[in-house]
């Protein structure tokens, strides 16, 4: 009898339920046992994956930090937490294109409570359209303030955030993306500058565990996660994505926050869009040009290559200009 045939067969199935099966789920209780009163500074709290993750952690009893451009959006997220129980939290307005500045919302949250237990390091600018196609883009200020908040800030909290983790024991949690493994299409500025960050804190994380380390690392390797602001961009876009490839946000905030204590080197979701995206990216040769085509939005022509814009599209462009030019990016508080 041949077994080849079956034993590949229950190869691919073992790999494919390990890589597919979710981590085994903490309880409520589990969650408030280690999170009840730990000192969580969250940046990039005002919207997105950052608002679910303080909602979500005021439950669990935690102390928070908010941080985010506007004190409006982030008052109303404080007005939320505190109705979910939380009695310790503050805001700091803060726009992290300051990067030395940044480091003083790690000081400030030390001066108001003494400790750090979690850092989450959230924020980032989404700029998603054609590099070639907006000039704009193209400046080396533009350029520049995309990395600074994206990744040197992140590196900047991480080196002043480190001393008071090693006191706690602590933990930092960084919100990556599928685009910093791969790249995407019309996100040139973002993919760039989360391949930097995954260079970057993978290294650092490895540093670590040379060191033995009590602090660990976390990155999330993140797809499209459905937050209002996203989905918002998409419905505008013309883009829809399928359902297998759409993440919860509040399913994504519950997997960071099981990550503070399960401290695993990388959370990546939605699990089944990731190891598929991955797995085409690698092996079918067409799939960039498939990608190309499924994001090409009404109204552009030619094959997405090209530099020059269909008249649909420079509206389009010019709408977004108008949009960054009154702050960096349609979703602050998001990491994706
Ligand atoms: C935060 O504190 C550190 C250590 O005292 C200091 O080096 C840094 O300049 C402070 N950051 C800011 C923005 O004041």
């Amino acid at each position: 009898m041949n077994y080849k045939v079956p034993c590949i067969l229950l190869l691919i199935s073992v790999s494919l339920y390990y890589l597919l099966s979710p981590a085994p789920p903490l309880s409520d209780e589990q969650l408030t046992t280690h999170l009840k009163d730990k000192v969580v500074l969250i940046c990039g709290a005002s919207s997105g994956i950052g608002e679910e993750l303080a909602y979500q952690l005021a439950g669990h009893g935690a102390k928070l930090v908010l941080v985010a451009r506007n004190q409006d959006k982030l008052d109303v997220v404080k007005e939320g937490v505190v109705k979910l129980g939380a009695t310790d939290v503050q805001t700091i307005s803060f726009d992290f294109s300051d990067v030395k500045g940044s480091s003083g919302v790690i000081n400030q949250t030390i001066a108001w409570f003494g400790k750090l237990d979690y850092l989450v390091s959230n924020h980032a600018a989404m700029p998603n359209f054609a590099f070639l196609g907006s000039p704009y883009q193209q400046e080396p200020d533009f350029i520049e303030r995309i990395f600074r908040v994206n990744l040197f800030s992140h590196i900047e909290l991480a080196v002043h955030a480190l001393p008071h983790l090693e006191a706690s024991k602590g933990h930092m949690v960084f919100t990556s993306s599928m685009a910093g493994e791969k790249t995407s299409y019309r996100m040139a500025m973002y993919c760039s500058t989360k391949h930097g960050m995954n260079g970057f804190f993978y290294s650092l994380q490895q540093e670590l565990m040379a060191r033995e380390s009590p602090v660990s690392l976390t990155m999330g390797a993140f797809g499209y996660i459905a937050t209002k602001d996203l989905s918002q961009m998409m419905a505008g876009e013309g883009i829809k994505i399928p359902a297998w490839a759409t993440g919860d946000v509040k399913e994504c905030a519950r997997g960071m926050i099981e990550s503070y204590i399960l401290r695993p080197p990388t959370m990546t979701y939605p699990k089944l869009y990731a190891y598929v995206n991955r797995a085409l990216w690698y092996f079918h040769p067409s799939f960039h040009k498939t990608m190309i085509q499924a994001f090409k939005h009404p109204g552009s022509v030619g094959n997405g290559y090209q530099d020059s814009l269909h008249a649909a599209d420079k509206k389009h462009e010019k709408a977004k200009e108008l949009k960054f030019q009154q702050g960096y990016g349609p979703n602050e508080g998001e990491g994706n």
